[in-house]
This record gives structure tokens, C-alpha cells and sequence, in this order.
């Protein structure tokens, strides 16, 4: 061994070095950059389609993206991720938002691509947004799971989180994990890890499914709608021309199963006991012949 390149993680065995280095780094991914520089969203975001619906405010600190009955708008991260977590403030549609739908998510591209998705269902004033999650792995989604929420989406912003490594792919709501998909790809299901993800959002019409499965039709009287964004955050690794900026020495959370403690799947049961309103993996109707496969693996 070259003295050189003795660092502390290569004279640790194995499970010892992951201890250690899981309390060292475990606090790595905590969106920690200055303020003031991740509060300029410029710095971060384009907005990337919407003619003039998506638009900044307040020295780039504050985004809006509203829809009307001629189009909608969205944004897109000026960086690529492959692994890391990704962080956003939203405020969403107020008022009667049946038929809109907000979305939050994590792309690559192409046929086999994967994505990892937040989709906020609006809904008639009074009645309870649908959080709708996915994870589509080589081309193939079909995962879904949703949710209510806890608290009133349109009268605050909250944090909405995806985090993403080796292990697993955790979604975040107020720092609550509420759904975890784990890798089973030794076990021939697929994961999202080999392709670069983009964040996108956006804010359009989906009257003819969004609502009470498209029963509740876009009311264009109140229009525009709008949904506010703020304090992006973004951690990880970034993936410029086929090269990325993390080493498995140097981001051990890669590898990990840090982000979701013991005491943050209790935090996940709470979640999915008092608000999961759909689990694809319930759902015997829509899969007589078997749930896939991760249903049966994922027993934790
Ligand atoms: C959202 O995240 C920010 C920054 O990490 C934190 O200061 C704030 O307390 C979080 N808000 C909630 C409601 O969890
Ligand atoms: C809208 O409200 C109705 C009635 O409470 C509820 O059944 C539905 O799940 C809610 N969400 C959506 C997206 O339709």
C-alpha cells in the first residue's frame, strides 16, 4: 500500500469504515450552501417554456408558475444529478384547482428513461389536493402511491424532497419521509441509477384525469392559476458531460441507507397509515395476476 494513498477510508475494514464514514457524512447532503446564493434561483433554474407565464420576482428569490387557458408553464434545472437530492419550496394553486396538476420530478431522457415524481392533483375549493408519487425505472412506471397531505398546501410553502443514491429513492414532505423505493435490482427490479436526471416542474391543465378521475372540469373563470416556488436546493452528484463530480471514496452516502433512520420510518409509517390513499401495491384488481415484484420484496 502507497503511504499516500492511505486515507482514512482505505485502512478501515469494511463495515467499520461504513460506520464511521456513515456518521461522518451523513450529515453531507443537507442542502448547505450559502443562503444567499441558493436564494437566487437564477443562479439554478431556466424556466423553460410558458411565453412569459413562468417568471421570477424579489432579486430571483421568488418563482411563479401559472397556467391559463392557452398554456401552462414550467421550469427546469440548469444541472443534471446522477444521485443526490433535490429540495424545493412550493405554495401550490389556491383556491378551485380542480383539474390542475403541479409537478415536481426528476427525468432522464429518451425511451428507456427513468423519473422520479411528485405530482400535486388539484382539487374543488375545500377538498383535499392529491400528492401523487411514481418512479419509472428503464421506461417503466406503473408505481404509483398517494397521498392527502397534512396540512393546507396552498396556504404555506413546504418542502417538498427527492432523495436519490445507491439504495434507495426516498421522497421527502416537511422532512417526513413518506415513501421509500428501495433497490432490488439484484433481484430483477430495475432501478434508476445509470442515467442522468434533470428537476422539472411545471404547472398545466389535466382536467380529463386530474380531479375525481376527471370528473371535475378546469374552471377558466378563475384563471390564471398560479403556484409559487422558493429556496431550491440541490446536493449531490452532478453529471457534467458524462463525467460526474462525486468519487465513491469521497460521498459514502451514496451507499448508505443513512437518510432513513429508524426513527424517520416511524415518521414513514405515520405517513402511510394516516395519509396514503392509494398503494399500487394494494391494488389486487388492477394486478390479478401478481403485484410486480418489488411489492413482495419490499417488506420494511
Ligand atoms: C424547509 O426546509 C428549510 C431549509 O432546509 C428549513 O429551514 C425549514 O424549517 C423547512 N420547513 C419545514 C416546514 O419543514
Ligand atoms: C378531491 O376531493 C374528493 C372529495 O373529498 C376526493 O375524493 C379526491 O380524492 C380529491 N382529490 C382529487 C385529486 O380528486
Amino acid at each position: 500500500m502507497k503511504p499516500e494513498s492511505s486515507s482514512s477510508s482505505t485502512f478501515l475494514s469494511s463495515p467499520l469504515k461504513n460506520i464511521v464514514t456513515g456518521f461522518l457524512f451523513v450529515y453531507v447532503l443537507l442542502c448547505s450552501l450559502p443562503v444567499s446564493l441558493a436564494n437566487n434561483l437564477k443562479n439554478f433554474i431556466d424556466i423553460s417554456w410558458g411565453d412569459g407565464r413562468g417568471q421570477m420576482f424579489n432579486n430571483n428569490e421568488l418563482l411563479l408558475l401559472s397556467l391559463d387557458r392557452s398554456s401552462g408553464s414550467g421550469f427546469q434545472s440548469k444541472n443534471e444529478y446522477l444521485f443526490g437530492k433535490v429540495q424545493m419550496q412550493i405554495k401550490l394553486v389556491s383556491g378551485n384547482s380542480a383539474g390542475t396538476v403541479t409537478t415536481f420530478f426528476l427525468s432522464s431522457k429518451g425511451d428507456y428513461h427513468d423519473e422520479i415524481d411528485f405530482e400535486f392533483l388539484g382539487n374543488t375549493s375545500g377538498n383535499p389536493y392529491t400528492l401523487h408519487t411514481n418512479v419509472f425505472s428503464e421506461g417503466i412506471g406503473n408505481r404509483e402511491m398517494q397521498f392527502y397531505l397534512w396540512f393546507d398546501p396552498t396556504a404555506d410553502f413546504h418542502n417538498y424532497t427527492i432523495f436519490w443514491n445507491h439504495q434507495h429513492i426516498v421522497f421527502y414532505v416537511d422532512e417526513i419521509p413518506i415513501r421509500e423505493f428501495k433497490n432490488f435490482q439484484d433481484k430483477g427490479v430495475p432501478f434508476p441509477q445509470y442515467q442522468a436526471m434533470r428537476l422539472y416542474s411545471s404547472l398545466w391543465d389535466a382536467d380529463n384525469w386530474a380531479t375525481r378521475g376527471g370528473l371535475e372540469k378546469t374552471d377558466w373563470s378563475q384563471a390564471p392559476f398560479k403556484a409559487y416556488y422558493q429556496n431550491f436546493c440541490e446536493d449531490g452528484c452532478f453529471w457534467y458531460n458524462g463525467y460526474s463530480s462525486c468519487t465513491p471514496n469521497s460521498n459514502s452516502w451514496l451507499w448508505g441507507n443513512f437518510d432513513n433512520d429508524y426513527a424517520k420510518k416511524g415518521q414513514m409509517k405515520w405517513a402511510q397509515d394516516n395519509y396514503m390513499i392509494y398503494n399500487y401495491c394494494q391494488d389486487s384488481k388492477r394486478f390479478p395476476q401478481g403485484f410486480p415484484l418489488e411489492c413482495y420484496l419490499n417488506t420494511s
